[in-house]
């Protein structure tokens, strides 16, 4: 009876996503189209590994200054609370935020390597191909992870210009290493022989030594080894020259900034004395800083503009880091952490997904509001693209909302569920192992990280699934006692919620699947003789 009930009313949420909610888009974007001669711009800020807990205005019992300008940004637009990166990994999570699809439609489960041939699988269209088709002057600035080779760059997927490193900041050796764990030397040059590295070597040594870490300029490596002390000005002034050409132009525009911050290796500003700066435990903490101001100068450059501004994580912290991760503030996924392990990036838990997210828009957005619907960093691609007045393709289906009503109007409403891929912990990379539904979660399968010190829990599967009341249990302690009626009207409801999206992508004729392959042909690398991959 209750079953029926239930799959009663997923049939009709299915017909409402079909009909309604495309009309609701429709008008929306025809309001947004309306509300403004001229289409906004969007400049989209994503953070590396950052904590939830990093932000001050999210966990103010901390007292921290860390983030001044993103706190003026919360009271100047409005802060979510529930926001969760699409994957705990970057790859998948930037590859869904480009495309408004879970990794099992769009191929990208995990990440890619330095010598991966493929990418973002060329059968998916991303936001900015279709805002760039709109006339939007389409940049992207900082990591893209989503394929560096052949047709796979940033300039070959939508974007008009590109600067940045083509995968994260220790995936490749600079001459003045920053901050990690294991503390990494500067780039070798006794090698004779050209030998780049592999999965497996970087495996066991945890820095690369011989390809050096490259900066891109479109689809050219313009400096190998970068110098990761000057990433933060190259990207401010590319940022601002940027903003000023397209306006200077008339052309609305999208930016997209992928900060190197907060992933290790840290390079926070030196001091201008002689002290060696920072000591190592307010490395971070620095680093934090130097990101907010970068965010600071971004946002103050764009307030003569009609401009949506959004900041949010990739993922959560990674704690294997230690000293140099972040915070979850008070999502510690306990009943993980107590069977070992780390519950942040890599993992399902709440730390390894739940993320900071501001978005402002003087005028637009109401100021100092706080929205506690669920959200997912995949919504960023429909409700773009419908403040732009764009209409996605219709050859394929989207997990992404429209959240227009979120950010405009203060509803408070997100996502009736959603779902969190595993990127890493255990099990398929992309399987939906965890499912958000209201304030409840429910576990299929749980596995931890690596924690501080390299200690790893083990994976379990749960049939049937540990469910956690977040609101009662934001740090995921104690699950919910099987047989009581209030688990078993949860479970059956997740159950029936994961049936139908396992159905749906089964069915979906535009699932994508991506090519993982390696070559060391494929390697970034400006001159191919030397011993250590570098530019002369
Ligand atoms: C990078 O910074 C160093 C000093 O730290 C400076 O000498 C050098 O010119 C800078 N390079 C660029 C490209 O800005
Ligand atoms: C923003 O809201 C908070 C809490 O509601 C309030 O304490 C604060 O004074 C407000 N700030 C501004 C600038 O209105």
């Amino acid at each position: 009876m209750l079953r029926d009930k239930m799959l009663e009313g997923f049939a009709r949420l299915a017909v409402c996503r079909m009909l309604l909610c495309g009309l609701f888009f429709h008008l929306a974007s025809k309001r947004a189209a309306g509300a403004h001669n001229k289409k906004p711009n969007f400049i989209l800020i994503l953070a590396d590994d950052i904590g939830w807990g990093d932000l001050d205005v999210n966990h103010p019992e901390q007292q921290a200054n860390n983030t001044p300008n993103l706190n003026l940004m919360a009271e100047q637009g409005l802060r979510f609370s529930d926001f969760h990166s699409p994957a705990s990994t970057c790859s998948p999570s930037r590859a869904s935020i480009l495309t408004g699809r879970y990794g099992l439609r769009n191929g990208v489960t995990h990440n890619f390597a330095v010598s991966s041939v493929g990418g973002l699988p060329l059968s998916e269209v991303t936001l900015p191909q279709l805002l760039q088709k709109a006339g939007y002057y389409t940049a992207m600035i900082g990591k893209w992870h989503l394929g560096h080779n052949g047709p796979y760059g940033p300039t070959k997927r939508g974007f008009d210009y590109y600067l940045g490193i083509p995968f994260s900041n220790d995936m490749g050796c600079t001459d003045n290493p920053g901050y990690d764990i294991p503390q990494c030397l500067g780039c070798d040059s006794s090698g004779a022989q050209i030998m780049r590295l592999r999965g497996s070597e970087r495996q066991q040594t945890d820095c690369y030594s011989k390809v050096g870490l490259p900066l891109m300029e479109n689809s050219r490596v313009v400096e190998q080894p970068l110098n990761l002390w000057n990433l933060t000005r190259q990207y401010r002034s590319a940022a601002l020259r940027t903003m000023r050409e397209a306006r200077e132009r008339g052309q609305p525009f999208f930016l997209y900034i992928a900060l190197a911050h907060m992933h290790v290796p840290l390079a926070p500003p030196l001091a201008s004395d002689a002290t060696p700066s920072p000591p190592h435990s307010r490395a971070y903490a620095a680093s934090l800083q130097e990101m907010d101001r970068l965010v600071g100068s971004i946002r103050s450059a764009s307030n003569k503009d009609d401009t949506l501004i959004w900041f949010t994580g990739d993922n959560g912290p990674w704690e294997k880091k230690c000293q140099y991760a972040g915070s979850t503030g008070p999502f510690k996924g306990k009943w993980q952490t107590k069977r070992g392990g780390s519950s942040a990036k890599k993992t399902t838990w709440e730390g390894g997904h739940r993320v900071p997210s501001v978005a402002c828009w003087p005028g637009v957005i109401p100021a100092n509001t706080t929205s506690a619907a669920l959200l997912s960093g995949m919504d960023i691609f429909p409700t773009l693209l419908s403040l732009a007045g764009v209409t996605p393709p219709s050859d394929r289906r989207y997990d992404g909302t429209d959240v227009t009503s979120v950010l405009l109007g203060g509803e408070q409403t997100g996502h009736k569920v959603l779902f969190h891929p595993n990127s890493g912990a255990a099990g398929r990379f992309g399987d939906l192992q965890a499912v958000r539904a209201g304030k409840y979660k429910a576990f299929y399968m749980t596995g931890s990280s690596e924690a501080c010190g390299g200690d790893v829990g083990t994976q379990q599967l749960h049939d049937p699934p540990l469910i956690f009341d977040l609101e009662r249990d934001e740090a995921e302690e104690t699950p919910l006692k099987v047989g009581t009626p209030e688990y078993q009207v949860i479970a059956e409801r997740v159950a029936l919620w994961r049936e139908g999206l396992l159905w749906d992508i089964a069915t979906d004729p535009s699932v994508s699947e991506a090519d993982y392959t390696t070559d060391d042909s494929a390697t970034p690398c400006c001159e191919p003789t030397r011993p250590v991959c570098r530019c002369l």
